[in-house]
């Protein structure tokens, strides 16, 4: 007779290979590019660093492992202390704002470098911490970064909206949708919520009628001087933000006509970006994506997530399944699990940023 004892210590001696494994995996991989004097990830921007956060943290939300819970921990904390040295412009915040600092419980002007949309990636990233560990700091921080940002509005298009930085020339369509998704997270954590749920009211209105929403429902690029749509590229992560930022707005407010828009953009991003595979591409790839470009694909992902978790679409987890299956066959270097910017494969190029973009894919398909 066979002992029901062996089966099990079989079992256990094989890892196994489940969408947690694989994102812990890939938290591993991502951690050998962590740099504990710059709070930052080598090999990626600072603004890319706000993403790598952003993943690991959202990892810690689903994964109950405590190794998980305590490195997304420490690196909150050591990225907390040290991180604004790494901040590549830090005196390009608004002076005449920040003179009142001592009045506020944090300086969240330590996380401002001028690009408005670098700036709300850090609030985002502030606030997925936040969710992780419930220190309030965190949540203030990115308040304070929201405060920053609300003075730039109205932009000189439509009497509304933000520009995308200090130099106020260019209006486009990263910053408006981070400005509404940082509002509508807020407005289901801060205790003044109905400032936060007017505000995301007020930018989504104005959002949806700027011109940047074309006809077949994805998002281009930005706006003209004359405040026309500019018809540039559809990045994958301007088809992403204004999901997650969506679905915020409709925990927060109820608002029956958000989730109904929110369904129409995600349709036409997905007819845009996946391939025959279900499988999502940037336009650039597979050799012309800039140190930008390779974060864009986890960010779309994580707000389809997002989107999915409030208004459930068979739709959506197909190519949420599809990309992670995909990443983790095809676009793995199976040495080290460093994960490269083609999701259909071949690996290609590889660094923090293509890892955690992909990673943003791996997390997404944990159930
Ligand atoms: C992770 O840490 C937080 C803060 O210390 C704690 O509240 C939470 O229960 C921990 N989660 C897990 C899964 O260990
Ligand atoms: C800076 O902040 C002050 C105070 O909130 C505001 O009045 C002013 O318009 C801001 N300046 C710029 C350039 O955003
Ligand atoms: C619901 O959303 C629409 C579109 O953004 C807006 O016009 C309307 O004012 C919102 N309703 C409420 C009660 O906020
Ligand atoms: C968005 O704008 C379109 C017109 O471009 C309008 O038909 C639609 O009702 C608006 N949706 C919301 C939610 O405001
Ligand atoms: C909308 O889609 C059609 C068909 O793919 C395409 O020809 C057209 O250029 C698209 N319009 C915009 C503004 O992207
Ligand atoms: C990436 O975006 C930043 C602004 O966030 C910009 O300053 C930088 O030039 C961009 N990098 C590349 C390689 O395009
Ligand atoms: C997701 O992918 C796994 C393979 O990793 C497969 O077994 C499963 O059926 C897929 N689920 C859906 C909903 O497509």
């Amino acid at each position: 007779m066979l002992s029901p004892v062996l089966p099990l210590l079989l079992a256990s001696s094989v890892a196994a290979d489940t969408a947690v494994s694989r994102a812990e995996a890939a938290l591993s991989a991502l951690q050998t590019w962590y740099n504990g004097e710059t709070g930052m990830w080598n090999t990626c921007g600072w603004w890319n660093g706000a993403n790598c956060m952003t993943v690991l943290a959202e990892l810690a939300l689903v994964d109950d492992a405590t190794w998980v819970n305590d490195t997304a921990k420490g690196v909150f904390a050591n990225t907390y202390a040290v991180g604004p040295k790494a901040n590549p412009y830090p005196d390009r915040h608004n002076e005449t704002y920040y003179s009142s600092a001592s009045k506020r419980s944090v300086d969240a002007s330590l996380w401002l470098d001028g690009s408005y949309d670098d700036d709300a990636w850090w609030a985002l990233a502030w606030i997925a911490a936040y969710d992780v560990t419930g220190i309030q700091e965190y949540l203030d921080t990115a308040k304070g970064i929201f405060e920053s940002l609300s003075n730039a509005w109205p932009s000189k298009c439509g009497n509304g909206g933000i520009d995308s930085d200090y130099t106020h020339v260019y209006v486009n369509a990263v910053t408006n949708e981070l400005f509404f998704s940082v509002a509508a997270h807020l407005a289901n954590r801060a205790s003044d919520r109905k400032y936060y749920i007017d505000w995301a009211t007020k930018q989504w209105k104005w959002f949806n009628s700027s011109g940047l929403i074309n006809e077949n429902y994805t998002i281009n690029d930005g706006l003209t001087n004359d405040c026309k749509n500019n018809g540039a590229a559809l990045w994958s992560y301007n088809q992403g933000i204004v999901l997650g930022g969506l679905a915020e707005l409709h925990r927060a407010a109820h608002n029956a006509s958000d989730l109904p828009t929110a369904k129409k953009i995600a349709k036409a991003a997905i007819a845009a970006l996946a391939d025959d595979n279900n499988v999502i591409r940037e336009s650039c790839e597979p050799d012309d994506c800039d140190a930008n470009a390779t974060q864009f694909k986890g960010i779309f992902i994580r707000n389809l997530k997002l989107l999915h978790s409030v208004a459930p679409d068979d739709a959506y987890a197909k190519v949420i399944n599809a990309s992670a299956n995909s990443v983790w066959n095809n676009d793995r270097n199976a040495a080290n699990n460093q994960l490269g910017v083609v999701w259909a494969g071949p690996v290609g190029q590889i660094d923090a940023s293509t890892h955690s973009s992909a990673m943003d894919a791996l997390v997404a398909a944990i159930e």
